[in-house]
């Protein structure tokens, strides 16, 4: 189901010309300096540059000099790569124009053996999934990536990994101005009381794959035309700010973010996630109902913990522990 032909076109592109060209800030370079430092000739360069403008990069040529002058937002593992600064996570990565689900080509890297942090990224999904088998629409303008995590003790970290992810998504995207994001348990991302992202963290227990998980995320950035059933209660996070988001960069942010979250989770530190958590979410002394395994719970939310999931005192009066997966929020 993996297919390199199905590679992004990003990922086909000349980079080390993309670079000489980035790296002078839209300045002018001489093409034959170019073409000299790339060991390119005259028209092997020109063809370069035809299959940059042909991927949408605004490339201008005069006087045998050329410069950059836009460059459209593609999903391209080397920017993402760029500055990333991060120990675990996007070491690797690599992105695909259309795939099933990013998910399912991580769990086929991670059964090759690719390293921890590893990160697969798709233009489009066709088989996007979200929690409890539901479909997730993921059309071009998203960003939709997994990661492959192997944390060492491989404990329960499941529910840990789900509240970092949604710290790491929502601290990134309140960096773009009118973006006010906000958690909402177990795994959404909302702006404005809406949802513009989601997290999906997968487990196997065939042999080989224990202890390995697939940290799904998917983040609603610049879709055009939500399908009519999604309008109401999704949004994406361009409608809500001024300036247009480069996907690159919002990749970078969230990768950095998990990376610095997911160190202090090896390092056993929970409780200053949590609290990160609590403070986005605001849950914390919230009535709420939820099903689970066909029965109802009501009560008051009174902590979230690391482990065990989140901590409702029930009508009953005793506190339950909830865990995220398997269980229906009744708002
Ligand atoms: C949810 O809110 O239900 C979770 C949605 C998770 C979607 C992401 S998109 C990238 C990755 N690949 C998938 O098929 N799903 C996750």
């Amino acid at each position: 189901m993996r297919n390199d032909q199905d590679l992004a076109p990003a990922s086909k592109l000349n980079a080390p010309l993309l670079a000489m060209l980035k790296g002078v800030d839209g300045e002018w370079v001489a093409a034959g300096e170019l073409a000299q430092t790339l060991r390119l000739g005259e028209q092997q360069l020109e063809r370069e540059i035809e299959q940059l403008r042909g991927l949408g990069f605004g490339i201008e040529k005069e006087d045998a000099r050329v410069r950059l002058v836009d460059a459209p937002d593609l999903l391209y593992p080397d920017e993402i790569r760029e500055g990333l600064g991060t120990r675990i996570i996007g070491r690797k990565l690599i992105a695909y124009d259309r795939i099933g689900s990013t998910n399912d080509a991580a769990w086929d890297y991670a059964a090759d053996g690719v390293d921890e942090g590893f990160v697969v990224l798709a233009e489009e999904q066709t088989r996007g999934r979200g929690r409890m088998g539901r479909k997730w629409y993921s059309p071009r303008g998203g960003l939709w990536m997994s990661i492959v995590l192997r944390p060492d003790p491989p404990a329960e970290r499941a529910t840990m990994l789900t509240t970092a992810a949604s710290v790491a998504v929502a601290r990134a995207i309140r960096g773009y101005p009118g973006c006010n994001a906000t958690i909402r348990w177990p795994n959404d991302i909302l702006i404005d009381g809406k949802k513009t992202a989601g997290i999906l963290v997968e487990t196997r227990s065939e042999k080989g794959l224990r202890g390995t998980f697939i940290l799904g995320i998917g983040v609603d950035v610049n879709c055009r035309d939500l399908p009519e059933e999604l309008r109401a209660i999704a949004t994406t996070v361009a409608r809500h700010t001024e300036k247009p988001i480069r996907r690159t960069e919002l990749a970078r942010l969230i990768l950095r973010n998990l990376d610095e979250l997911y160190l202090r989770i090896l390092r056993g530190e929970h409780a200053s996630i949590c609290e990160q958590w609590l403070s986005m979410s605001s849950i914390r002394g919230r009535r709420i109902t939820i099903i689970q395994n066909g029965r109802t719970y009501r009560g008051e939310v009174v902590d979230m913990d690391p482990v065990a999931g989140l901590m409702v005192r029930l009508d009953r009066g005793f506190v339950r522990a909830f865990k995220g997966e398997h269980v229906t929020v009744v708002r």
